[in-house]
């Protein structure tokens, strides 16, 4: 497709260029000449990795670059420049001996270095702090000690998912042959994961899943991925995380025992419980009361009887003047 394009358009070049008009052919001609000449001019072999730079969200990143320069040189007379390739976004500049950072894009302010000791080395590499997801892109690096070159590289956002969690839904009151929802939920990862489940013999289940991604303010995932699955007794199922850059995360299983399936459902067992409780509480509060009335009677009584020999006793001390 893209051959073909080109194709066409070297056509028309030449249908152009073949044609009557002849400043179409100087034209040409002066293009190929600013061409070469541009070419000639950035005679500097600059090196980024060609593999993508991958960091993780919240950490530091070094984008490397680096350049050949046969004599040396005086650091006043380099330029450095690091942008954003796709918005040319200004990230880092150097120049002058120092550091140019008035045009630099809000979002790495505070956030880049180079290393100054390393400048006469050739080594024009950019720390970038406090990565986060949207520093994701293409980056280049522009090099200029009297010659002139550039690269681009490309750095990846990676985050770790948390350890996914399994959750089964109804949670209770399971029968064989009842279609139950399980759910696989998994948070703060980056980039998106894919979710895949399996059996308890380690069969892919590739039916009536349906994953969602969604993003938090600061980019990363939250991944929920729900398998429809009818209900057969003791089975396990698994779910397993896997970032494209980090590889396998997390791995969570649920297994659905005799246990889960309850024969009567769990809700009488409830009910029943609570009565058996209850029957229990009754018998001990009538024996409690039982043993009460009979203390509180026999009380009654010692009482009664206490009350007579007081007032014999009484009546005693009351007698003993009149004997003296
Ligand atoms: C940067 O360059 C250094 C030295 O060449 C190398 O050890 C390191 O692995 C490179 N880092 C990356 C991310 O390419
Ligand atoms: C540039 O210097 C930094 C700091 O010493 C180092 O970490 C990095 O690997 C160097 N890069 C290259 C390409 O040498
Ligand atoms: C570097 O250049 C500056 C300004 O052109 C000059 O003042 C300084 O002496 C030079 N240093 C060296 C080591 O050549
Ligand atoms: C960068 O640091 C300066 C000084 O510490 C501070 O005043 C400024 O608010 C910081 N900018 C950002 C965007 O954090
Ligand atoms: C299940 O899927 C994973 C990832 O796609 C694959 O690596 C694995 O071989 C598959 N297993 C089976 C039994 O198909
Ligand atoms: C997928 O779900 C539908 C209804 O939700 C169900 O009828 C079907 O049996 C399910 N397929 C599998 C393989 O579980
Ligand atoms: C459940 O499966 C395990 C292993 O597959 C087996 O040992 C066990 O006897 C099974 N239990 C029931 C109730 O089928």
């Amino acid at each position: 497709m893209p051959l073909r394009h080109l194709s066409s358009e070297v056509l028309c070049l030449k249908t152009l260029t073949c044609g009557t008009n002849p400043a179409w052919k100087t034209m040409l001609f002066l293009l190929l000449l600013t061409m070469l000449a541009i070419q000639t001019l950035a005679v500097m072999e600059v090196q980024v990795p060609e593999q993508p730079v991958v960091a993780l969200h919240g950490s530091d990143a070094i984008l490397n670059c680096s350049f050949s320069h046969a004599n040396p040189f005086n650091l006043s007379d380099m330029s450095i420049f690091w942008q954003l390739t796709d918005t040319k976004r200004n990230v880092h500049g150097y120049w002058e001996g120092h550091d140019q950072l008035a045009d630099q894009a809000e979002s790495f302010a505070n956030r880049t270095s180079l290393f100054p000791t390393q400048l006469a080395l050739g080594n024009a590499s950019l720390l970038l702090s406090r990565v986060v997801v949207a520093d994701e892109g293409s980056y280049t690096c522009f090099v200029r000690v009297q010659e002139y070159g550039s690269a681009a590289l490309l750095l990846q956002v990676a985050a770790p998912y948390s350890k996914p969690v399994v959750t089964l839904e109804p949670e209770s009151n399971l029968r064989p042959g009842d279609e139950v929802a399980l759910t696989c939920m998994a948070y703060g990862g980056y980039p998106e994961a894919s979710v895949i489940w399996q059996d308890g013999g380690g069969r892919n289940l590739t039916d009536n899943i349906t994953t969602s991604v969604v993003a938090n303010e600061e980019g990363l995932f939250t991944m929920t991925s729900m398998l429809t699955v009818v209900l057969e007794p003791n089975s396990t199922y698994s779910c397993r995380l896997i970032n494209p850059l980090l590889g396998e995360e997390g791995y969570a299983s649920v297994t659905i025992s005799g246990q889960n399936i309850g024969f009567p459902p769990v809700a009488l067992w409830v009910t029943v419980g609570l009565a058996v409780c209850l029957l229990v509480l009754l018998i001990a509060l009538a024996a409690v009361c039982r043993r009460k009335i009979k203390e509180s009677c026999e009380e009654a009584r010692r009482e009664a009887e206490e009350g007579k020999e007081l007032e014999e006793e009484e009546s005693k001390t009351a007698m003993t003047p009149l004997k003296s």
